[in-house]
């Protein structure tokens, strides 16, 4: 019998746990071509916020040890040309869409771009990208939402009376204690919880001595930060009962079992796109190919199954 792979997350139903991290598929149509993206289990979006963002100056990427240090700074068209252009194309591919949204700085913004998509049959969940470390304030990097307890349930409670959709939480590794911040995101009603996003890096040129990107410094993603998000689901995992959506190093099958078995419904797959455009098909296909071969009837079966 083929196991069954259906995980939820709030009302939101997939077909496979298996989905793409903001950021890193753009709107999906620049893959179109390169993977079978029918065979995604959700696609996330590139961060959307009211207004277009030109993004921060380049250089804004550069590899390092088993990893990437970004600070693309939320590129992107703003809500309308979203709306207008990039969401028929994402949606007509037929799994679901979730858009994911930033606030420049207005807790208004929030509120503002949950209620246009919660009008809107195409947006399967809404995640809140309240943990991007890239965007600074007159030049300077303020307290991130998801830094604050208090701030993240203050956010979360208001986007939540904003919609009905299906809401995601993402959360950042750069604080003390992510469970206390996952608890206020859950008690404020987020249908689930996203972790994680990218840890605070930075990289120098020794022959320049300058940074090797243009903002000092920026977010880490890769395998680098595996074993630190692993050991964060696990702990949020552990206090909190939505769904947890686990990511970060996600490279190949054995990698996404890894979140599972940490407490992850469902994961994400970012930095690896860059290198394999299909890797996030193989995983689904691979994971399948794990449970059959463990004797395990149901994808939700491994969930937190760590043996400790
Ligand atoms: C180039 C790049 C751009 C990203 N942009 C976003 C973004 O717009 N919104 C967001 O929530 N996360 C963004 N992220 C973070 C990823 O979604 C993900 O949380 C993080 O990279 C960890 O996963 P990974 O190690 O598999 O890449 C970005 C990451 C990268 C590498």
């Amino acid at each position: 019998m083929l196991p069954n792979t259906t995980v939820k997350i709030g009302s939101l139903k997939l077909k496979n746990p298996v989905m793409v991290a903001s950021g890193t598929f753009g709107y999906a149509s620049e893959f179109s071509g390169l993977c079978n993206l029918t065979k995604l289990g959700a696609i996330v979006t590139k961060t959307i916020t009211s207004k277009p963002r030109q993004g921060n100056p380049c250089p804004r990427t550069c590899e390092t040890a088993s990893g990437l240090i970004n600070s693309i700074g939320l590129e992107n068209p703003g809500i309308d040309v979203f709306l207008a252009d990039k969401l028929p194309q994402v949606s007509s591919i037929g799994v679901p869409v979730i858009v994911s949204i930033a606030s420049e700085g207005d807790p208004e913004e929030f509120t503002a771009l949950a209620r246009r998509l919660d009008a809107l049959s195409e947006v399967s969940a809404i995640e809140l990208n309240i943990s991007c470390p890239n965007v600074r304030k007159d030049g300077k990097r303020g307290r991130l939402i998801s830094q604050d307890a208090e701030a993240t349930f203050r956010t979360v409670k208001a986007v939540r009376a904003a919609t009905t959709k299906p809401l995601i939480t993402k959360l950042s590794p750069n604080v003390t204690d992510i469970v206390e911040i996952a608890c206020a995101a859950e008690k404020a009603g987020s249908d689930g919880l996203a972790l994680i996003n990218t840890l605070l890096g930075m990289s120098v040129d020794v022959l320049t001595r300058k940074p090797r990107i243009a903002m000092v410094s920026g977010g880490l993603s890769g395998p680098a930060i595996r074993p630190v998000a692993v050991r964060m689901v696990w702990d949020v995992y552990q206090n909190v009962s939505i769904p947890i959506i686990g990511m970060g190093g996600i490279m190949d099958t054995a990698s996404a079992l890894e979140f599972f078995i940490a407490g992850a419904s469902a994961v994400s797959v970012g930095t690896a796109n860059f290198i394999d455009p299909g890797v996030s098909v193989d995983i689904a296909e691979g994971i399948k190919k794990y449970l059959r071969q463990q004797k395990i009837a149901d994808i939700n079966e491994l969930r937190g199954s760590l043996r400790v």
